[in-house]
């Protein structure tokens, strides 16, 4: 069983070392989370609740390596259920943790990525 996994974040295509049995402590969300290892990295997600489940802006899509990640549970599934452009591999990045058993690649969809560094 491997541990230490990459982890790819689209479409700025980063690529980070993280390693599930020292899960990134997180100011937001859950330790180790998707949240928690970009936040450690610079890497914006939005994530207007804080990381506590509570809203659907830090949703992103898993395109790589998601049967590694923990099961959703059901506050996330509900959720995930209102976030704008579902898809079957949709996760909340402040929920997700993988197991590091293979490495994984995330999305991070075009409204969830930092406005303020785009031209508005
Ligand atoms: Fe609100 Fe993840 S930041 S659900």
């Amino acid at each position: 069983v491997m541990s230490r996994y990459k982890i790819t974040f689209q479409p700025m295509n980063i690529t980070v070392e993280a390693d599930a049995s020292a899960p990134e402590p997180a100011h937001d969300g859950k330790p180790g989370s998707i949240l928690a290892i970009a936040d450690a990295h610079d890497i914006d997600i939005d994530h207007a609740c804080g990381g506590v489940c509570a809203c659907s802006t830090c949703h992103v899509i898993i395109k790589e390596g998601v049967n590694s990640l923990h099961a959703a549970e059901d506050d996330e599934e509900d959720m995930l259920d209102n976030a704008p452009g579902l898809t079957l591999d949709s996760r909340l990045a402040c929920q997700a943790v993988a197991d590091g058993s293979c490495d994984i690649v995330v999305e991070i969809p075009s409204w969830n990525r930092n406005e303020v560094s785009e031209e508005h």
